[in-house]
């Protein structure tokens, strides 16, 4: 949610940043802007998305060793060229980029306006430029100094970098809940949101920690906690290539990542799982085991996407190991004043490891003595590093806003320790358990397999892309997975789509089925096969577009259905993996077909760094 690059050094700071943003964009898109020194402060900023911006300061002067950027997913102000950033103070000597929420600022801004400061725009990065500005003056000290005492006063979440016309050599960035990569290169230093848009300049990095700051020149890096303390820099080696954050010949980033899937399956198994050896290897689980063995309950807490990973581990893991689970949104969860006791565990699932909500969620049940296990793509992410222990599933960097490769890695990791547990319990067969694991094994091959569905899903999709409304209708471990395939279509299309358990569909959505709505079935053969059979009939009865994914051979319902999709047969706990494919397919299509952006679908960010 907004990206932040910035850059000190002996390059050009402007086609450094510039290259950032849009590694970044997928963050968030209504604005960008940049501010370089060049003979004093130059600030660039412009409603839409980063080419907009480039397009405008082609053949400029945008010459500058020194400069800060930004992409915005707008929280505070409508998106328009006065609220994008960068910011700046009044005298224009500071600039400022700014993700994450100023939750005082109207209080810090009504003391403002009382001391004679003028606003351009509604945001709550404005008025702490100014809060820092005034803090300067009235204490007649360096702008660090200022930077410090103003985030003391500060209630929110935010990472900040600044820039000081004043002070050329120098950026100062501080971070509190939004995340802040520093990549170290040779006499120049990089800042970002994340590692993508620093990879291919360094692999050398450093995590900023939560209330720390860095004052950053070019061959210094210095890094502060809240009390001015001077800290030693962690400094990590980063493990991406850089092909992982391009498109590599595929249109959209989202098509890629579907079609990454066999890999990222793999890689998060990789390591793991030894079906041979009937064994299962979880590092993060090792030292853990005999916590799950002894829990009385489970709660996962996620949102979107991972929210329905969430629920298939629901099904697998009161399967196979009979603890109970518990599945809530994050945000629900926070507020709800929900029971948490001690020894209770709570697995988080985020692909980002930076969502705001799943992240003080997990904050809120740690202070209340619950063990946090975190399930996350991206190492060294808040979510990973706030919690006790969990696993990261190795999918690789995510760039399209829709989830795709995460989620099944999630659910190849969650399936993992769903049996590593239950095996370790006694609570499934050994037979049941090797056959899993086989079957686990096999998932890569038969992705692969779901894969070569992609011409005959882009007919189904032209067939229906018109279409006002979709009802995505799955049993059992099939019904996260509907769920899945409404969320995926409505994000990339703009088409409503509900996902429902097909025997809820009696009890209200029924009557919204007649010769218009297209009902995708996820109906492949599981224990519920029977019973969803004659929820495609009361379907059909009503005249409702039948589109039916089923298991290769499927006799019995290509006969009711409109459109058929054969995927392979897998046991109904490792089927969601499978059965996803087709409707992650589907969404981008018709979205495709509709001629939007599927990569930044509108009003939408990749990472959601705000409560
Ligand atoms: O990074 P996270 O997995 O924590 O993100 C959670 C959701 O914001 C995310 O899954 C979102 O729903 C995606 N746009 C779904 O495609």
């Amino acid at each position: 949610m907004c990206g932040i690059v910035a850059y000190i050094g002996q390059r050009q700071a402007y086609p450094v940043i510039l290259k950032g943003l849009k590694r970044l964009e997928y963050r968030g898109y209504d604005s960008a802007g940049v501010a370089i020194l060049n003979n004093g402060l130059r600030v660039y900023k412009k409603k839409g998305k980063v080419a907009e911006l480039e397009d405008w300061l082609t053949g400029m002067d945008m010459h500058g060793h020194a400069g800060i950027g930004h992409t915005r997913w707008a929280t505070h102000g409508e998106p328009n060229d006065r609220n994008a950033h960068p910011h700046t103070s009044g005298d224009q000597q500071l600039a400022i980029v700014h993700n994450g929420i100023i939750e005082n600022y109207a209080q810090l801004k009504k003391e403002l306006v009382k001391q004679g400061h003028q606003f351009n725009g509604e945001t709550d990065t404005e008025v702490l430029i100014h809060f820092i500005e005034e803090i300067k003056k009235q204490n007649q000290c360096t702008t660090e100094e200022a930077v410090r005492i103003a985030l003391k006063r500060v209630v929110g979440a935010y990472v900040i970098v600044i820039l000081d016309a004043g002070h050329p050599d120098t950026l100062i960035a501080a971070r509190k809940g939004s995340p802040l990569v520093i990549g170290i290169g040779k006499g120049e230093h990089f800042l970002a949101s994340d590692a993508s848009p620093i990879v291919e300049y360094t692999k050398e990095v450093v995590f900023v920690n939560d209330y720390e700051m860095a004052i950053i020149k070019a061959d210094e890096l210095i890094l502060k906690n809240s009390s001015n303390e001077v800290q030693t820099p962690y400094i990590q080696k980063l493990d991406i290539e850089l092909a992982a954050i391009e498109k590599g010949g595929f249109d959209h980033f989202m098509l890629k990542e579907i079609f990454e899937q066999p890999q990222t399956i793999f890689d998060s198994l990789r390591g793991r799982l030894d079906a041979g050896q009937g064994s299962v290897i979880l590092g993060g689980l090792r030292e853990y085991t005999g916590v799950f063995k002894e829990a009385q309950r489970i709660m996962i807490v996620a949102c979107g996407t991972s929210w329905h990973a969430g629920l298939v581990a629901e099904y697998m893991i009161e399967d196979l190991t009979r603890i109970p689970v518990e599945v809530e949104y994050a945000s629900e969860f926070r507020y709800r004043n929900p029971v948490v006791n001690e020894g209770d565990i709570i697995i988080a699932i985020s692909q980002s490891g930076e969502t705001a909500d799943t992240l003080v969620a997990m904050e809120s049940a740690k202070e209340k003595g619950a063990v946090i296990f975190g399930i996350c793509n991206v190492v060294g992410s808040s979510i990973s590093r706030t919690s006790h222990a969990g696993v990261f599933t190795h999918a690789g960097p995510e760039i399209g806003v829709a989830s795709t490769k995460a989620f099944t890695a999630q659910l190849a990791v969650l399936c993992l320790m769903a049996l590593k547990i239950g095996y370790e319990k006694d609570s499934i067969e050994r037979k049941r358990y090797l056959q899993l694991l086989h079957e686990l094994e096999l998932v890569p091959e038969k992705v692969e397999e779901a894969l070569k569905l992609n011409d005959r899903i882009k007919e189904i999709a032209e067939k229906y892309k018109d279409a006002r409304d979709f009802l995505y209708l799955g049993r059992g471990y099939n019904f996260p997975v509907a769920l899945e395939g409404a969320l995926k279509l409505k994000e990339i299309s703009y088409i409503h789509a509900e996902g429902y358990p097909a025997a809820e569909m009696k009890h209200g959505p029924i009557a919204l089925v007649d010769e218009s709505l297209p009902v995708v079935f996820i109906a492949t053969r599981d224990a519920y096969y029977e019973k969803i059979l004659s929820n495609i009939q009361e379907v059909k009865a009503r005249k409702g577009k039948v589109i039916a994914v089923v298991t290769q051979g499927d006799k019995n319902i290509p006969p009711l259905a409109d459109d058929i999709i054969e995927v392979p047969e897998a046991d109904e706990l490792i089927a969601p993996m499978i059965n996803v494919i087709p409707l992650q397919l589907l969404a981008y299509h018709v979205g495709v077909l509709k001629g939007y952006d599927v990569d930044k679908p509108r009003n939408l960010a990749k990472s959601v760094t705000v409560e």
